[in-house]
C-alpha cells in the first residue's frame, strides 16, 4: 500500500509527499501536525512560561493522591512474554494514578540494573510527538529488550540505559499508549502543561510506591518534542521543590536528543541540513533562504519547500542513509533481531508484541489497542524552549543537548543554530569523543550546557547507535565528557 503523508515542515506549509512504509502513524508525523496546527485557525497557545522566579505557586495544591503501601510488589513483572534467559534485573509496570475523580491514570515500565542499582540513579525517559509512547524507547531503543521480527520474542540489548541507571519509561499524558481517562473529554484538553503537570504527580506518587529512590539522584532524558516535555517537567519540579512538606525531586541534570527547542533555528536548520547532505540542489537552498528566512508565508516559499521535498526524493527522514521497511515485508518466524543492526521495519514487530493479550497482561495494563502515538488534540505549545532552559542552567541544573547526526527532522545542524542562539562562552572546545577506539561523535562545553553529536545515529540516537549512546549518556550521568581516546 503507498501510503501518502503530509509533510508539513514547520509552522507553515503542508507538501504531499508519497512515502512507501507501514501504515502507522510515528513522533516525527505528529510534529509535522503539530507544526503544521500554528497556521490554522485554531493554533495552540503559544505563550512563553513564566518566569521560574516569578512564578508565583497561587494555584499549588499538594499532588500526593493516596497510599502507595504494597503497590510495588503488585507491579513487579513475574517475565515478559518471549523474554531471553537469564533476565538478571526487576522489572515493574502498572498505573499511578494522577486524578481520582476523573479517573485518570499513567502507565510506566520501570527497569532496575543488574548491578548497583541501590547506587545508580533515576533517570525517566520521553519520548516526542506530541502524543508517542515511551515505550517506543523501551522496546526499540534504549530499554534492555527489543523484539524480534516474529513480533513474539525478545532479545536483549547489551547497550540498554539500565546498565547504568534504574531507568522508568513513562506514557504521558493520559490517552497515550496504556495510560488512559476514563473522563475521555480531557483528551481534547492535551497540551504541553497538562504533560508537566501530570508527570510531576507521576513522580511525587511513584517516589511514595518507590521510598528507596525518593532521594535518589534524578535525571529526565528524551527525544524529538521531549525537548519540550523534559525542560518543561524540569521547571515544574524546580517549582514544585519549594513546597518542602512533599517530596523534595533531586533532580540534577536533563539530556535531550534532536529535540525541537527552538522552531526558528530549527526551521532553517533542517533545511540546509538537506543542502549541505546532498538532498537538495543550491538553487533550492538559495531560494529557501531568499523566500522562507526570516519565515514569510508566501507563494514563493511554499515553492520553496515543494521543491526540496521534490529534490530530496523518499528517503527515511529519521536516518537518512536508512533502508525503508519494504511494504511486503511479512513476519519472519525465523529472523532474528540483532542489536547492532536497526530493523526499519521494528515499529511494527513492536505493535504486534505490545497488542498481545498475554503481553498487555504481563505489563498489567488495562487490555486495550496500543499504538505509537494517539490523535490528541494539542492545546499548548511554546515556539522556544530556550528560556526554560536558560533558567534551568542558572538553577545549576546539568543540561546537555544531544544529536544524532544522520538524522533529517531535527537534525544536527538545527540544534547548532538553536544553541548558537543563546551565544554562551565555550568552556572546552570542540572535540572528538571516543566509544571502542572510534570515534563516537563530538562534544563541545558551553558555559552550563554541553552539546554532543553521535555518529552514525538517526533520530532515534540509541536504535542505530546502542554502544555510543551509552557511553554518551553514561558521561551524562557522571557529569563529565564523553572520553577522549586514551581515557
Ligand atoms: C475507569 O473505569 C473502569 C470501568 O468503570 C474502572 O474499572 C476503572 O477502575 C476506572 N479507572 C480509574 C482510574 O478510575
Ligand atoms: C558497581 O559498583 C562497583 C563499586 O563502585 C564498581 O566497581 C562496579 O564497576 C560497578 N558495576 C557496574 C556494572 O557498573
Ligand atoms: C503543603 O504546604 C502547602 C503550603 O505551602 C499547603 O497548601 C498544603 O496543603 C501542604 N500539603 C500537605 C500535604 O500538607
Ligand atoms: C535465533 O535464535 C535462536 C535462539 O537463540 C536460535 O536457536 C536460532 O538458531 C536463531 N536463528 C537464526 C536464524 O539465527
Ligand atoms: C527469514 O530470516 C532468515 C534468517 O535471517 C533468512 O535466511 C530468510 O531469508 C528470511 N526469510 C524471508 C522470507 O525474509
Ligand atoms: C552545581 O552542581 C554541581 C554538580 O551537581 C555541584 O557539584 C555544585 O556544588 C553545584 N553548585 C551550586 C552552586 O549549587
Amino acid at each position: 500500500m503507498k501510503l501518502t503523508l503530509f509533510a508539513c515542515w514547520l509552522l507553515f506549509f503542508c507538501i504531499f509527499l508519497a512515502f512507501p512504509i507501514t501504515n502507522h502513524a510515528n513522533q516525527i508525523e505528529f510534529l509535522d501536525k503539530l507544526m503544521k496546527s500554528r497556521k490554522s485557525d485554531n493554533p495552540p497557545n503559544s505563550d512563553a512560561w513564566p518566569d521560574l522566579d516569578d512564578a508565583i505557586n497561587d494555584e499549588y495544591s499538594p499532588v500526593y493522591i493516596s497510599t502507595q503501601d504494597g503497590l510495588m510488589e503488585a507491579d513487579k513483572i513475574d517475565a515478559l512474554p518471549g523474554q531471553p534467559e537469564g533476565v538478571d534485573f526487576d522489572q515493574y509496570a502498572g498505573y499511578v494514578t494522577v486524578d481520582p475523580k476523573g479517573g485518570r491514570v499513567l502507565f510506566y515500565y520501570f527497569v532496575e540494573s543488574p548491578q548497583n542499582s541501590s547506587t545508580n540513579p533515576l533517570v525517566l525517559w520521553l519520548n516526542g510527538g506530541p502524543a508517542c509512547s515511551s515505550l517506543i524507547g523501551a522496546m526499540e531503543e534504549q530499554g534492555p529488550f527489543r523484539v524480534n521480527p516474529d513480533g513474539k520474542t525478545l532479545y536483549r540489548n547489551d547497550y540498554a540505559w539500565n546498565n547504568v541507571a534504574n531507568v522508568i519509561f513513562l506514557e504521558t499524558p493520559a490517552g497515550i499508549g496504556f495510560s488512559y481517562s476514563n473522563t475521555t473529554s480531557d483528551y481534547s484538553q492535551s497540551g504541553d502543561k497538562i504533560t508537566a503537570k501530570e508527570s510531576y504527580t507521576f513522580l511525587v506518587n511513584w517516589l511514595e510506591r518507590f521510598p528507596q529512590y525518593k532521594s535518589r539522584d534524578f535525571y529526565i532524558t528524551g527525544e524529538s518534542y521531549a525537548g519540550h516535555y523534559v525542560p518543561q517537567l524540569a521547571y515544574t519540579i524546580l517549582l514544585n521543590n519549594k513546597h518542602t512538606n512533599q517530596t523534595v525531586i533531586n533532580l540534577k541534570g536533563i539530556a535531550i536528543g534532536n529535540a525541537e527547542i527552538n522552531d526558528e533555528s530549527d526551521y532553517e536548520g533542517q533545511y540546509d541540513y538537506f543542502w549541505t547532505h546532498a538532498l537538495n540542489s543550491d538553487e533550492t537552498n538559495k531560494a529557501f533562504h531568499k523566500h522562507c528566512i526570516p519565515y514569510s508565508p508566501t507563494d514563493e516559499c511554499t515553492d520553496a519547500e515543494v521543491q526540496s521535498d521534490s529534490d530530496m526524493g523518499t528517503v527515511d527522514i529519521y536516518n537518512i542513509y536508512a533502508h525503508l521497511c519494504p511494504l511486503d515485508r511479512k513476519i519472519n518466524k525465523s529472523a532474528n533481531g540483532s542489536v547492532h543492526q536497526f530493523d526499519p521495519c521494528t515499529d511494527g514487530f513492536m505493535i504486534d508484541y505490545l497488542n498481545l493479550p498475554e503481553v498487555q497482561k504481563a505489563f498489567h495494563a488495562r487490555l486495550k489497542q496500543w499504538n505509537l502515538c494517539w490523535p490528541l488534540d494539542w492545546k499548548d505549545s511554546p515556539k522556544t524552549i530556550l528560556p526554560i532552559i536558560k533558567q534551568l542552567m542558572a538553577k545549576n541544573i546539568s543540561v546537555w543537548i544531544y544529536s544524532g547526526d544522520i538524522d533529517g527532522r531535527v537534525p544536527v545542524t538545527s540544534s547548532r543554530y538553536s544553541i548558537n542562539t543563546l551565544k554562551l562562552p565555550i568552556k572546552t572546545p570542540w572535540r572528538p569523543w571516543y566509544t571502542d577506539d572510534e570515534v563516537g561523535g563530538y562534544v563541545v562545553e558551553y558555559k552550563g550546557l554541553v552539546f554532543a553529536t553521535v555518529r552514525g545515529a538517526g533520530h532515534q540516537v540509541p536504535s542505530y547507535q546502542p554502544e555510543r549512546a551509552l557511553t554518551m549518556i553514561s558521561s551524562f550521568l557522571q557529569g563529565k565528557l564523553p572520553p577522549t581516546r586514551f581515557e
